[in-house]
């Protein structure tokens, strides 16, 4: 073998004493995950406070050790916020780069931290703690994202819009309707995100490699030190399990599908055929070569880059579909998937926000498009079943009634004669004509959870008082 070297970084590794050779520096650089876990650094300093603190009131290190321990890892972490200390690429991870530095720094003391505890269960609470604050950040995202969206509804609440079905017009809706639905859906990610937090309060520290230990540790301190609820119930379980990632992955994908829906309609509604929106120039992008162009690049990207986070759950779930009980090394490949959907989609709560909140809405041509598409032949379908009529045959009237219409080339059952109507069925009287108009026709569909203004008033209202 060639170029064989010596251990490649400045940090000793933690586990020289077993090995008498030391991996190449390729080698040893593929097995390191530094590069993407150094973002854990704070929580791996506070996992170890915590710990240090509670060796020492279990006597398990001397109480001056445990103060020389946590003064320094404060220190650690002051100088790491003022960027005063780097953190050594080529170190293996973040829990050897923390370990190594104490050690440089307090000799013995250092070498001390690590009794009770493995990389394994220290890498499980680093994560938590990791996904608890990452949880909450995202979660206040969303709230603000419902707030943009819910005062935009509420300037829109008789705003006329086609309600679409099969991307074809089917009733008449209004747009705070449409932007309440998206509400309950953003809604509905905050309260899974909470579910989330909810299960994943326990702590892993004190399962060690994934036995316990023969040492006197006190779990439920620690756990109380960190801010969890409990210690986790079952030490194995605790290093072998990622269901928190899994969660965490999973209700950030459900979010960004419901991102990438909302950028559909944006996108369809940005183009000239639908007219409904107008995005504001900046939040627009031009074409290299067309210079009439104006391109609703942000919802497309969003949209895009739900796939991304789609994928970053595939990954997690193939990660931990075949692994063997406990602690596999391939376990470290599951901070990059998840830290880039929670990434990702912190970013794009913003950019849809920004996006939304600058646009202007179209009122004339959304009222429009509720001409023309027979988007009131239900309601004359329910006017025949409140005359009586069973609701099949009032099906099949009204759509005769359209044929009628499409045959004589008019545009709306508005337009038929009432001997015309009569002709169909006699229950038809005069009454009918104001029904059939798209604001009338929106305001009767007032029963819980419909369009009528007063009703959508009622559900900004709902969505709202979730928010606090
Ligand atoms: N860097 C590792 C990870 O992210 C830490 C745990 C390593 N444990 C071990 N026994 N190799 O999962």
């Amino acid at each position: 073998m060639t170029n064989k070297v010596d251990t490649p970084h400045r940090v000793p590794v933690l586990w020289g004493g077993r090995l008498a050779e030391r991996p190449e520096a390729e080698a040893f650089a593929f097995q390191a995950s530094i590069r993407v876990d150094s973002r854990l650094a704070m929580e791996d300093i506070e996992g170890s406070r915590a710990h240090a603190a509670m060796l020492a009131r279990q006597g398990v290190i001397p109480p001056e050790t445990a103060a020389a321990l946590e003064e320094e890892l404060r220190r650690i972490g002051e100088e790491l916020a003022a960027g005063t200390l780097a953190i050594d690429p080529e170190a293996e991870d973040i829990h050897s780069f923390i370990e190594g530095l104490l050690t440089e720094r307090l000799g013995d003391s250092g070498r001390m931290i690590h009794a009770g505890r493995s990389r394994n269960d220290q890498v499980a609470v680093d994560l938590r703690l990791y996904i608890k604050r990452a949880i909450s950040l995202v979660r206040e995202e969303l709230a603000e994202t419902l707030g943009t969206l819910l005062d935009t509804a509420e300037a829109h609440l008789d705003t006329i819009m086609p309600g679409y079905t099969h991307l074809q017009r089917a009733q008449p809706v209004t747009l705070a309707y449409h932007l309440s639905a998206w509400a309950c859906a953003l809604s509905r990610d905050r309260d899974r995100l909470w579910d989330t937090l909810e299960r994943l309060d326990e702590c892993p520290l004190g399962a060690c490699a994934l036995a316990g230990s023969t040492l006197p540790l006190d779990r439920d301190r620690t756990a109380r030190a960190l801010g969890f609820k409990r210690p986790t119930v079952n030490a194995m379980d605790s290093v072998a399990d990622r269901d928190f990632a899994l969660e965490c992955a999973g209700a950030l994908s459900i979010l960004m599908v419901h991102l990438s829906r909302f950028c559909e309609d944006i996108s369809l509604w940005a183009g000239e055929e639908f007219g409904f929106i107008r995005l504001a120039e900046s939040w627009s992008t031009g074409s290299s070569i067309m210079p009439q162009k104006k391109n609703p690049d942000f919802a497309e990207l969003i949209r895009g880059k739900a796939g991304r986070t789609a994928g970053n759950l595939v990954t997690l779930l193939t990660l931990l579909k075949g692994l063997p009980y406990a602690y596999n090394k391939d376990l470290q490949e599951d901070k990059e998937a998840l830290f880039d959907s929670i990434d990702t989609a912190r970013t794009c709560l913003r950019m849809f926000r920004g996006m939304v909140s600058s646009a202007a809405f179209n009122r004339e041509r959304m009222k429009a498009a509720c001409a023309g598409g027979f988007l009131e032949a239900t309601d004359a379908a329910e006017y025949l079943v409140r005359k009586g009529m069973p609701f099949r045959r009032a099906h099949e009237t009204a759509a005769l009634i359209v044929r009628d219409c499409i045959a004589a080339g008019q545009a709306s059952i508005r337009e038929r004669t009432l001997e015309e109507l009569q002709g169909r069925s006699e229950l038809f009287a005069e009454d009918l004509y104001p029904l059939l108009d798209p604001a009338v026709s929106v305001r009767r569909r007032d029963l819980p959870g419909g369009p009528a203004p007063e009703e959508v008033k009622r559900q900004i209202e709902k969505l709202r008082k979730l928010l606090c």
